[in-house]
């Protein structure tokens, strides 16, 4: 069985109401989809999105999906508040199959789920204060209240001196703070988040970020997030799960996705952000040493697995001869050390073999990449 799928939370097929309440992975997820599938109906025929969709997100995680466009990721989120009806399977939220609901049932369901988006989806006619007022007016909310939860939620997002604002007069993180306080009217318990710092330069997107954390921290949301910047999941998920051709490839906390990816999709999606060889130094590797001082080039990669930061001079010392740091990096993910050193060793007495086996204790993985004179 492969670690991917090992990774994979196993979760029958509860048969009745009882066995739903004795599986423990079940009775803690906040939303859980069972076997679910969705096909739509595509103008050239049936479109399949989603199949047998196994997952279980716990309450107050920041859970992140990921996968290529089209994969299915929109149309799994969308189940979660029914904006899509799915085809084969269950939703459950809280162990209530969402599935039979009827529309106030539905109605109720979507003020406990909130969401944001790429494009705000803000009321261009109305100002910051009256986006965030207006699902509370439609909600019957008397004014008193209605205002009270209005400034509340302007304060959280740091919008007070813009209520009068109109959305053409703020920029792309203003906009997207109205669309967090609007999603928030309700007090809802889960967040889900589409695309909703994509349109958001580098900077703005670390402020929503840093909201969203505190969203999640304080107001103890649970957060199901998709985006296609793999920094967003590093920087705030918990757990994440890569979608390919609507089913799941690949599941487990941020660290261990990220600092060992199983599969091709997320070794791809992930590619940016590990660290390839410098092009100079690639064009100057041989696969043999052509002289008697070439310098044998190895890849130390911390995948997570140990906590601690390699102790260089101890490295060093173990490998003898000189040691050169050629490229290298560790940050930390969920307080697991993952990245790489690239260092290149000459004067050593070891041969290149014996220098990869010295090297093991201090990470996960060792490569002899080489020789460079
Ligand atoms: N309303 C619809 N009618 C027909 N097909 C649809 C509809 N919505 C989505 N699809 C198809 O379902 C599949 C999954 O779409 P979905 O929007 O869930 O992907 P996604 O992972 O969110 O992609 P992206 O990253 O581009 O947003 C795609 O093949 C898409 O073309
Ligand atoms: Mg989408």
């Amino acid at each position: 069985m492969s670690a991917a799928i090992q990774r994979r939370l196993e979760i029958p097929e509860p048969q009745s109401a009882e066995q739903t309440e004795l599986h423990p992975e079940l009775n803690r997820a906040h939303v859980c989809f069972i076997n679910l599938g969705k096909t739509y109906n595509g103008q050239q025929g049936p479109v399949a999105a989603l199949h047998g969709i196994d997952l279980a997100i716990q309450r107050g995680e920041v859970f992140g999906i990921i996968g290529r466009s089209g994969a299915g990721k929109s149309s799994l989120i969308r189940t979660i508040n029914r904006l899509e009806q799915p085809s084969s399977g269950r939703v459950l939220i809280d162990q209530v199959d969402i599935g039979g609901f009827d529309e106030d049932r539905l109605v109720a369901l979507r003020r406990r789920i909130g969401m944001i988006f790429q494009h705000f989806n803000l009321m261009s006619a109305k100002t910051v204060w009256q986006n965030v007022e207006l699902p509370l007016k439609v909600a019957g909310v008397p004014k008193e209240q209605r205002e009270q939860k209005v400034r509340e939620l302007l304060e959280l997002v740091g919008l007070q001196a813009k209520h009068k604002a109109y959305p053409a007069q703020l920029s792309g993180g203003q906009k997207q703070r109205v669309g967090i306080a609007r999603a928030l009217v309700h007090d809802p318990e889960i967040l889900l988040c589409d695309e909703a710092t994509s349109a958001l330069d580098p900077e703005t997107t670390q402020s929503i970020l840093g909201l969203l954390r505190e969203i999640n921290q304080r107001l103890g949301l649970t957060i199901v997030l998709i985006t296609h910047e793999m920094a967003v999941i590093r920087e705030i998920c918990d757990r994440v799960v890569v979608l390919e051709h609507g089913r799941i490839v690949e599941q487990g906390p941020v660290w261990e996705v990220f600092g060992n990816p199983q599969h091709e999709v997320s070794k791809t999606l992930l590619a940016p952000l590990q660290h390839a060889l410098p092009k100079e130094l690639q064009s100057r590797l041989q696969p043999q040493p052509n002289s008697s001082d070439a310098a044998v080039v190895l890849r130390l990669q911390f995948t997570g697995s140990q906590r601690d930061e390699p102790d260089l001079a101890a490295l060093f010392s173990a490998l003898g001869g000189r040691v050169r740091l050629l490229q290298g990096g560790v940050e930390r993910i969920q307080g697991h050390a993952l990245g790489q050193l690239l260092l290149a060793v000459t004067d050593s007495p070891l041969a290149a073999e014996e220098l990869r086996q010295r090297a093991s204790p201090w990470a996960q993985q060792v490569e002899v990449l080489g020789y460079v004179v």
